[in-house]
Protein backbone atom coordinates (compact mmCIF):
# COMPACT_ATOMS: atom_id res chain seq x y z
CA UNK A 1 0.00 0.00 0.00
CA UNK A 2 1.07 3.64 -0.40
CA UNK A 3 1.29 5.43 2.92
CA UNK A 4 2.39 8.85 4.16
CA UNK A 5 3.40 9.60 7.71
CA UNK A 6 3.18 13.29 8.65
CA UNK A 7 5.57 14.24 11.47
CA UNK A 8 8.90 12.45 11.89
CA UNK A 9 9.57 12.42 15.63
CA UNK A 10 10.23 9.06 17.30
CA UNK A 11 6.66 7.85 16.72
CA UNK A 12 6.57 9.04 13.11
CA UNK A 13 10.02 7.74 12.18
CA UNK A 14 9.29 4.38 13.82
CA UNK A 15 5.93 4.15 12.03
CA UNK A 16 7.67 4.93 8.71
CA UNK A 17 10.27 2.20 9.22
CA UNK A 18 7.87 -0.50 10.46
CA UNK A 19 5.33 0.06 7.68
CA UNK A 20 8.08 0.11 5.02
CA UNK A 21 9.58 -3.08 6.48
CA UNK A 22 6.16 -4.74 6.08
CA UNK A 23 6.37 -4.12 2.34
CA UNK A 24 4.47 -0.81 2.03
CA UNK A 25 5.80 2.23 0.18
CA UNK A 26 6.16 4.96 2.73
CA UNK A 27 6.73 8.71 2.51
CA UNK A 28 7.71 10.49 5.73
CA UNK A 29 6.76 14.18 5.76
CA UNK A 30 8.16 16.95 7.92
CA UNK A 31 8.22 20.76 7.75
CA UNK A 32 11.86 20.84 8.83
CA UNK A 33 14.02 20.76 5.69
CA UNK A 34 17.24 19.96 7.59
CA UNK A 35 15.60 17.05 9.38
CA UNK A 36 14.27 15.67 6.08
CA UNK A 37 17.73 15.89 4.48
CA UNK A 38 19.24 14.12 7.48
CA UNK A 39 16.61 11.36 7.39
CA UNK A 40 17.05 10.87 3.64
CA UNK A 41 20.76 10.31 4.23
CA UNK A 42 19.79 7.56 6.69
CA UNK A 43 20.57 9.46 9.88
CA UNK A 44 18.18 9.95 12.80
CA UNK A 45 18.11 13.26 14.69
CA UNK A 46 17.52 11.31 17.95
CA UNK A 47 18.61 8.00 19.43
CA UNK A 48 16.32 5.00 19.04
CA UNK A 49 17.63 1.44 19.29
CA UNK A 50 17.95 -0.30 15.91
CA UNK A 51 15.94 2.31 14.01
CA UNK A 52 18.72 4.08 12.14
CA UNK A 53 20.09 0.82 10.70
CA UNK A 54 16.65 -0.37 9.54
CA UNK A 55 15.77 3.03 8.09
CA UNK A 56 19.05 3.16 6.17
CA UNK A 57 18.37 -0.15 4.43
CA UNK A 58 14.75 0.76 3.62
CA UNK A 59 15.88 4.08 2.09
CA UNK A 60 18.49 2.25 -0.02
CA UNK A 61 15.85 -0.26 -1.17
CA UNK A 62 13.61 2.66 -2.16
CA UNK A 63 10.61 1.70 -0.01
CA UNK A 64 11.05 4.73 2.30
CA UNK A 65 11.65 8.38 1.44
CA UNK A 66 11.30 11.64 3.33
CA UNK A 67 10.06 14.96 1.99
CA UNK A 68 8.79 18.41 2.96
CA UNK A 69 6.34 18.25 0.04
CA UNK A 70 3.07 17.44 1.82
CA UNK A 71 0.80 17.99 -1.23
CA UNK A 72 2.81 15.41 -3.23
CA UNK A 73 2.72 12.95 -0.32
CA UNK A 74 -1.07 13.35 -0.06
CA UNK A 75 -1.57 12.74 -3.78
CA UNK A 76 0.63 9.64 -3.79
CA UNK A 77 -0.89 7.91 -0.72
CA UNK A 78 -4.01 5.90 0.13
CA UNK A 79 -3.46 6.18 3.87
CA UNK A 80 -2.20 9.30 5.67
CA UNK A 81 -0.89 8.97 9.23
CA UNK A 82 -0.79 11.97 11.56
CA UNK A 83 2.19 11.64 13.92
CA UNK A 84 2.85 15.27 14.79
CA UNK A 85 3.35 16.41 18.39
CA UNK A 86 0.52 17.21 20.81
CA UNK A 87 2.43 19.06 23.58
CA UNK A 88 0.89 20.13 26.90
CA UNK A 89 -0.51 23.65 27.18
CA UNK A 90 -0.33 25.62 30.43
CA UNK A 91 -3.80 24.35 31.52
CA UNK A 92 -2.76 20.72 30.94
CA UNK A 93 -4.76 20.31 27.74
CA UNK A 94 -3.13 18.93 24.58
CA UNK A 95 -2.11 21.50 21.96
CA UNK A 96 -3.74 20.33 18.73
CA UNK A 97 -2.46 23.12 16.50
CA UNK A 98 0.09 20.88 14.68
CA UNK A 99 -2.60 18.27 14.00
CA UNK A 100 -5.06 20.90 12.79
CA UNK A 101 -2.55 22.50 10.45
CA UNK A 102 -1.57 19.13 8.95
CA UNK A 103 -5.25 18.22 8.46
CA UNK A 104 -6.02 21.58 6.80
CA UNK A 105 -3.20 20.93 4.34
CA UNK A 106 -4.46 17.43 3.64
CA UNK A 107 -7.92 18.93 2.96
CA UNK A 108 -6.42 21.38 0.48
CA UNK A 109 -4.83 18.59 -1.54
CA UNK A 110 -7.17 15.61 -1.15
CA UNK A 111 -7.84 14.30 -4.66
CA UNK A 112 -9.61 10.93 -4.09
CA UNK A 113 -10.79 8.65 -1.27
CA UNK A 114 -8.19 8.32 1.48
CA UNK A 115 -8.02 7.25 5.07
CA UNK A 116 -6.66 9.84 7.53
CA UNK A 117 -5.29 8.09 10.60
CA UNK A 118 -4.46 9.76 13.87
CA UNK A 119 -1.56 8.07 15.66
CA UNK A 120 -0.66 11.08 17.79
CA UNK A 121 -2.14 10.97 21.29
CA UNK A 122 -5.20 13.17 21.04
CA UNK A 123 -8.12 13.99 23.34
CA UNK A 124 -11.35 12.10 22.84
CA UNK A 125 -13.37 13.85 20.16
CA UNK A 126 -10.36 14.87 18.03
CA UNK A 127 -11.46 12.45 15.30
CA UNK A 128 -14.65 14.49 14.90
CA UNK A 129 -12.58 17.68 14.79
CA UNK A 130 -10.34 16.20 12.07
CA UNK A 131 -13.44 15.25 10.06
CA UNK A 132 -14.93 18.75 10.46
CA UNK A 133 -11.68 20.44 9.32
CA UNK A 134 -11.43 18.18 6.26
CA UNK A 135 -15.08 18.84 5.37
CA UNK A 136 -14.59 22.59 5.75
CA UNK A 137 -11.51 22.56 3.49
CA UNK A 138 -13.31 20.49 0.84
CA UNK A 139 -16.33 22.83 1.05
CA UNK A 140 -14.00 25.82 0.50
CA UNK A 141 -12.75 24.13 -2.65
CA UNK A 142 -16.34 23.33 -3.65
CA UNK A 143 -15.56 19.62 -4.07
CA UNK A 144 -17.03 16.44 -2.61
CA UNK A 145 -14.37 13.79 -1.98
CA UNK A 146 -15.06 10.85 0.33
CA UNK A 147 -12.60 10.09 3.18
CA UNK A 148 -12.51 8.24 6.49
CA UNK A 149 -10.99 9.25 9.80
CA UNK A 150 -9.38 6.49 11.88
CA UNK A 151 -7.74 6.46 15.31
CA UNK A 152 -4.83 4.02 15.57
CA UNK A 153 -2.95 4.95 18.74
CA UNK A 154 0.66 3.90 19.32
CA UNK A 155 1.90 2.27 22.50
CA UNK A 156 5.63 2.65 21.82
CA UNK A 157 8.17 2.98 24.57
CA UNK A 158 11.07 5.29 23.77
CA UNK A 159 14.24 3.32 23.24
CA UNK A 160 12.20 0.20 22.46
CA UNK A 161 9.96 1.84 19.86
CA UNK A 162 10.99 -0.40 16.97
CA UNK A 163 10.56 -3.59 18.98
CA UNK A 164 7.16 -2.43 20.28
CA UNK A 165 5.99 -1.44 16.80
CA UNK A 166 7.02 -4.78 15.27
CA UNK A 167 5.71 -6.90 18.19
CA UNK A 168 2.75 -5.01 19.66
CA UNK A 169 0.54 -6.47 22.41
CA UNK A 170 -2.42 -5.24 20.37
CA UNK A 171 -3.30 -3.03 17.42
CA UNK A 172 -6.25 -0.77 18.18
CA UNK A 173 -8.20 0.48 15.17
CA UNK A 174 -10.95 2.99 15.85
CA UNK A 175 -12.96 3.38 12.66
CA UNK A 176 -16.49 3.80 11.50
CA UNK A 177 -16.59 2.39 7.97
CA UNK A 178 -16.08 -1.10 6.49
CA UNK A 179 -13.85 0.32 3.80
CA UNK A 180 -11.45 1.96 6.27
CA UNK A 181 -11.50 -1.15 8.45
CA UNK A 182 -10.56 -3.35 5.45
CA UNK A 183 -7.72 -0.98 4.45
CA UNK A 184 -6.30 -0.85 7.99
CA UNK A 185 -6.53 -4.65 8.24
CA UNK A 186 -4.63 -5.02 4.98
CA UNK A 187 -2.03 -2.51 6.18
CA UNK A 188 -1.32 -4.52 9.34
CA UNK A 189 -1.61 -8.01 7.87
CA UNK A 190 2.10 -8.64 8.49
CA UNK A 191 1.70 -8.14 12.26
CA UNK A 192 0.70 -11.14 14.35
CA UNK A 193 -1.28 -9.84 17.30
CA UNK A 194 -4.80 -9.09 18.52
CA UNK A 195 -6.57 -6.59 16.28
CA UNK A 196 -9.12 -4.64 18.28
CA UNK A 197 -11.72 -2.75 16.26
CA UNK A 198 -13.55 0.01 18.11
CA UNK A 199 -15.19 3.36 17.53
CA UNK A 200 -12.85 6.33 17.02
CA UNK A 201 -13.76 7.68 20.48
CA UNK A 202 -13.03 4.32 22.14
CA UNK A 203 -9.60 4.14 20.49
CA UNK A 204 -8.76 7.71 21.54
CA UNK A 205 -9.72 6.90 25.13
CA UNK A 206 -7.85 3.55 25.15
CA UNK A 207 -4.57 5.40 24.60
CA UNK A 208 -5.06 7.87 27.45
CA UNK A 209 -6.50 5.22 29.74
CA UNK A 210 -3.55 2.87 29.15
CA UNK A 211 -0.90 5.50 29.85
CA UNK A 212 -2.77 6.85 32.88
CA UNK A 213 -3.15 3.32 34.30
CA UNK A 214 0.57 2.60 33.94
CA UNK A 215 1.37 5.93 35.62
CA UNK A 216 -1.08 4.99 38.36
CA UNK A 217 0.71 1.69 38.99
CA UNK A 218 4.01 3.56 39.38
CA UNK A 219 2.60 6.21 41.73
CA UNK A 220 0.81 3.51 43.75
CA UNK A 221 4.03 1.66 44.33
CA UNK A 222 5.99 4.86 45.00
CA UNK A 223 3.53 5.99 47.67
CA UNK A 224 3.54 2.53 49.21
CA UNK A 225 7.36 2.67 49.22
CA UNK A 226 7.18 5.64 51.58
CA UNK A 227 4.98 3.62 53.92
CA UNK A 228 7.22 0.55 53.67
CA UNK A 229 10.11 2.61 55.02
CA UNK A 230 8.04 3.31 58.15
CA UNK A 231 6.71 -0.22 58.59
CA UNK A 232 10.03 -1.93 57.95
CA UNK A 233 8.77 -3.74 54.83
CA UNK A 234 10.66 -3.88 51.55
CA UNK A 235 8.78 -2.39 48.56
CA UNK A 236 10.73 -4.58 46.11
CA UNK A 237 9.59 -7.74 47.90
CA UNK A 238 6.04 -6.38 48.30
CA UNK A 239 5.85 -5.51 44.59
CA UNK A 240 7.16 -8.94 43.66
CA UNK A 241 4.54 -10.58 45.83
CA UNK A 242 1.81 -8.42 44.31
CA UNK A 243 3.00 -8.90 40.76
CA UNK A 244 2.82 -12.69 40.97
CA UNK A 245 -0.96 -12.32 41.10
CA UNK A 246 -1.84 -12.57 37.42
CA UNK A 247 -4.67 -10.08 37.94
CA UNK A 248 -2.09 -7.47 38.98
CA UNK A 249 0.94 -8.41 36.86
CA UNK A 250 4.60 -7.67 37.64
CA UNK A 251 5.22 -4.74 35.30
CA UNK A 252 5.34 -1.04 36.21
CA UNK A 253 5.61 -1.81 39.91
CA UNK A 254 9.23 -0.72 40.27
CA UNK A 255 9.52 1.98 42.92
CA UNK A 256 11.86 4.86 42.22
CA UNK A 257 12.08 8.63 41.93
CA UNK A 258 9.00 8.96 39.71
CA UNK A 259 8.05 8.70 36.07
CA UNK A 260 9.11 11.23 33.43
CA UNK A 261 9.29 11.33 29.66
CA UNK A 262 7.20 12.72 26.86
CA UNK A 263 4.07 10.64 27.51
CA UNK A 264 3.03 9.82 31.07
CA UNK A 265 3.17 13.32 32.62
CA UNK A 266 1.59 14.95 29.56
CA UNK A 267 -1.11 12.34 29.01
CA UNK A 268 -2.15 12.18 32.66
CA UNK A 269 -2.46 15.99 32.65
CA UNK A 270 -4.50 15.90 29.44
CA UNK A 271 -6.88 13.27 30.83
CA UNK A 272 -7.33 15.28 34.04
CA UNK A 273 -8.12 18.32 31.89
CA UNK A 274 -10.64 16.34 29.84
CA UNK A 275 -12.31 15.14 33.05
CA UNK A 276 -12.61 18.72 34.33
CA UNK A 277 -13.99 19.87 31.01
CA UNK A 278 -16.65 17.15 31.11
CA UNK A 279 -17.55 17.78 34.76
CA UNK A 280 -16.01 14.48 35.90
CA UNK A 281 -13.03 15.34 38.12
CA UNK A 282 -10.53 12.45 38.00
CA UNK A 283 -9.47 12.43 41.65
CA UNK A 284 -7.33 9.33 41.38
CA UNK A 285 -5.26 10.90 38.61
CA UNK A 286 -4.83 14.12 40.61
CA UNK A 287 -3.26 11.95 43.31
CA UNK A 288 -1.10 10.10 40.74
CA UNK A 289 0.33 13.44 39.57
CA UNK A 290 0.87 14.79 43.05
CA UNK A 291 2.65 11.62 44.23
CA UNK A 292 4.87 11.77 41.16
CA UNK A 293 5.73 15.43 41.69
CA UNK A 294 6.69 14.84 45.31
CA UNK A 295 8.64 11.61 44.79
CA UNK A 296 12.01 13.15 43.79
CA UNK A 297 11.85 15.76 46.63
CA UNK A 298 10.91 12.94 49.04
CA UNK A 299 13.97 10.98 47.91
CA UNK A 300 16.26 13.99 48.30
CA UNK A 301 14.94 14.46 51.82
CA UNK A 302 15.94 10.88 52.50
CA UNK A 303 19.40 11.58 51.04
CA UNK A 304 19.80 14.65 53.25
CA UNK A 305 18.77 12.70 56.34
CA UNK A 306 21.44 10.14 55.47
CA UNK A 307 24.36 12.40 54.58
CA UNK A 308 23.56 15.64 56.44
CA UNK A 309 22.85 19.14 55.01
CA UNK A 310 23.62 19.49 51.28
CA UNK A 311 25.37 22.83 51.64
CA UNK A 312 29.01 22.47 50.58
CA UNK A 313 28.59 18.79 49.67
CA UNK A 314 29.58 17.27 46.36
CA UNK A 315 26.79 15.16 44.88
CA UNK A 316 27.36 12.95 41.83
CA UNK A 317 24.38 12.03 39.67
CA UNK A 318 24.65 8.84 37.63
CA UNK A 319 22.13 9.24 34.82
CA UNK A 320 20.09 12.22 33.66
CA UNK A 321 17.66 10.91 31.03
CA UNK A 322 14.13 9.97 32.16
CA UNK A 323 15.00 6.30 31.66
CA UNK A 324 17.85 4.28 30.09
CA UNK A 325 18.11 3.69 26.35
CA UNK A 326 17.08 7.19 25.29
CA UNK A 327 18.60 10.67 25.02
CA UNK A 328 15.32 12.23 26.16
CA UNK A 329 15.38 14.42 29.25
CA UNK A 330 11.78 15.67 29.01
CA UNK A 331 10.26 15.79 32.50
CA UNK A 332 13.19 13.71 33.76
CA UNK A 333 13.34 13.59 37.60
CA UNK A 334 17.04 14.54 37.28
CA UNK A 335 16.09 18.11 36.29
CA UNK A 336 14.07 18.78 39.44
CA UNK A 337 16.77 17.09 41.54
CA UNK A 338 19.56 19.28 40.13
CA UNK A 339 17.51 22.39 40.84
CA UNK A 340 16.79 21.36 44.43
CA UNK A 341 20.38 20.27 45.12
CA UNK A 342 21.81 23.53 43.79
CA UNK A 343 19.27 25.59 45.71
CA UNK A 344 20.41 23.89 48.89
CA UNK A 345 24.05 24.68 48.16
CA UNK A 346 25.34 21.36 46.81
CA UNK A 347 27.91 21.13 44.04
CA UNK A 348 26.51 18.76 41.39
CA UNK A 349 28.50 16.63 38.97
CA UNK A 350 26.95 14.16 36.55
CA UNK A 351 27.48 11.61 33.84
CA UNK A 352 24.95 10.19 31.39
CA UNK A 353 25.75 8.27 28.18
CA UNK A 354 23.17 10.24 26.15
CA UNK A 355 21.60 13.12 28.07
CA UNK A 356 24.43 15.48 29.10
CA UNK A 357 24.27 17.93 26.21
CA UNK A 358 20.56 18.62 26.70
CA UNK A 359 20.91 19.06 30.48
CA UNK A 360 23.90 21.37 30.01
CA UNK A 361 21.60 23.80 28.15
CA UNK A 362 19.26 24.03 31.16
CA UNK A 363 21.73 23.66 34.05
CA UNK A 364 25.13 24.96 32.87
CA UNK A 365 26.53 24.89 36.45
CA UNK A 366 26.46 21.09 36.60
CA UNK A 367 29.93 19.65 36.09
CA UNK A 368 29.55 17.10 33.30
CA UNK A 369 32.15 14.33 33.37
CA UNK A 370 33.46 12.15 30.57
CA UNK A 371 32.58 8.95 32.39
CA UNK A 372 30.91 7.72 35.58
CA UNK A 373 34.20 7.69 37.51
CA UNK A 374 34.86 11.31 36.55
CA UNK A 375 31.46 12.32 37.96
CA UNK A 376 32.14 10.42 41.17
CA UNK A 377 35.56 12.07 41.78
CA UNK A 378 35.58 13.64 45.25
CA UNK A 379 31.83 13.09 45.78
CA UNK A 380 30.29 12.88 49.22
CA UNK A 381 27.40 10.88 47.82
CA UNK A 382 26.52 9.17 44.54
CA UNK A 383 22.88 9.16 43.42
CA UNK A 384 21.73 6.61 40.87
CA UNK A 385 19.13 8.57 38.90
CA UNK A 386 18.84 6.53 35.68
CA UNK A 387 19.55 2.80 35.70
CA UNK A 388 21.76 2.63 32.58
CA UNK A 389 23.25 -0.91 32.46
CA UNK A 390 26.81 0.44 32.62
CA UNK A 391 26.10 1.94 36.08
CA UNK A 392 25.05 -1.44 37.43
CA UNK A 393 28.39 -2.89 36.55
CA UNK A 394 30.90 -0.32 37.82
CA UNK A 395 34.25 -1.21 39.35
CA UNK A 396 33.11 -0.45 42.89
CA UNK A 397 36.56 -0.55 44.46
CA UNK A 398 37.59 2.17 42.01
CA UNK A 399 34.45 4.13 42.91
CA UNK A 400 35.24 3.80 46.62
CA UNK A 401 38.77 5.15 46.11
CA UNK A 402 37.61 8.12 44.05
CA UNK A 403 34.80 9.21 46.41
CA UNK A 404 35.27 11.53 49.38
CA UNK A 405 32.30 10.07 51.25
CA UNK A 406 30.84 6.56 51.16
CA UNK A 407 27.11 6.99 50.41
CA UNK A 408 25.42 5.36 47.40
CA UNK A 409 21.77 6.35 47.12
CA UNK A 410 19.88 4.23 44.66
CA UNK A 411 16.90 6.12 43.23
CA UNK A 412 15.93 3.22 40.98
CA UNK A 413 16.34 0.21 43.27
CA UNK A 414 18.67 -1.22 40.67
CA UNK A 415 21.92 -1.87 42.57
CA UNK A 416 22.89 -4.79 44.82
CA UNK A 417 22.78 -3.14 48.27
CA UNK A 418 24.27 -6.11 50.14
CA UNK A 419 27.25 -6.26 47.80
CA UNK A 420 27.85 -2.51 48.14
CA UNK A 421 27.61 -2.63 51.93
CA UNK A 422 30.08 -5.52 51.94
CA UNK A 423 32.44 -3.34 49.88
CA UNK A 424 32.39 -0.61 52.52
CA UNK A 425 29.70 1.69 51.14
CA UNK A 426 26.71 3.07 52.98
CA UNK A 427 23.68 2.25 50.83
CA UNK A 428 20.05 3.31 50.77
CA UNK A 429 17.35 2.85 48.14
CA UNK A 430 13.61 3.54 47.79
CA UNK A 431 11.12 1.80 50.07
CA UNK A 432 13.52 -0.07 52.37
CA UNK A 433 14.01 1.00 55.96
CA UNK A 434 17.54 -0.31 56.17
CA UNK A 435 20.24 2.25 55.36
CA UNK A 436 24.03 2.00 55.72
C1 LIG B 1 5.37 5.15 27.86
C2 LIG B 1 4.49 3.91 27.61
O1 LIG B 1 5.14 2.75 28.17
C3 LIG B 1 4.21 3.73 26.13
O2 LIG B 1 3.32 2.64 25.95
C4 LIG B 1 3.59 5.01 25.59
O3 LIG B 1 3.32 4.92 24.23
C5 LIG B 1 4.52 6.19 25.85
O4 LIG B 1 4.78 6.28 27.26
P1 LIG B 1 7.95 5.72 27.71
O5 LIG B 1 7.58 7.07 28.25
O6 LIG B 1 8.86 5.65 26.54
O7 LIG B 1 6.65 4.89 27.29
O8 LIG B 1 8.69 4.92 28.89
P2 LIG B 1 8.37 3.77 29.92
O9 LIG B 1 9.36 2.70 29.72
O10 LIG B 1 6.96 3.39 29.92
O11 LIG B 1 8.74 4.52 31.30
C6 LIG B 1 8.09 5.73 31.66
C7 LIG B 1 8.62 6.25 32.99
O12 LIG B 1 8.17 5.44 34.06
C8 LIG B 1 10.16 6.27 33.11
O13 LIG B 1 10.55 7.47 33.74
C9 LIG B 1 10.47 5.06 33.99
O14 LIG B 1 11.64 5.22 34.72
C10 LIG B 1 9.25 5.04 34.90
N1 LIG B 1 8.94 3.72 35.46
C11 LIG B 1 8.53 2.71 34.64
C12 LIG B 1 9.02 3.51 36.84
O15 LIG B 1 9.36 4.43 37.59
N2 LIG B 1 8.68 2.29 37.34
C13 LIG B 1 8.28 1.26 36.55
O16 LIG B 1 7.98 0.18 37.10
C14 LIG B 1 8.21 1.48 35.15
Amino acid sequence: MHVSVIGTGYVGATTCATLASMGHRVIGVDVDQQKVAMLNSGRLPFYEEGLEALMGSLITQGSLTFTTDLPKAVTESEILFLTVGTPSQSDGSADLSYIEEAVRQIGRHLDRYKVVVSKSTVPVGTGDRVRAILEAELAKRGVVIPFDVVSNPEFLREGKALHDALHPDRVVIGCESDKARAMMTELYQGVRTVMLYTSVRDAEMIKYASNAFLALKISFVNELARLCEKTGSSISKVARGMGLDSRIGPQFLRAGIGYGGSCFPKDVRALIHLGKQQGVPLQLLDAVTSINQTQAPWFLQKVETAIGPFSGKRIALLGLTFKPGTDDIREAPALAMIEMLQERGAEVSAFDPQGMEAVRQIHPQVKMATDAYGAIDGADAVLLVTEWPEFLDLDWSKVRKRMRGRWILDGRNALDGDKLRASGFAYACVGERRSE
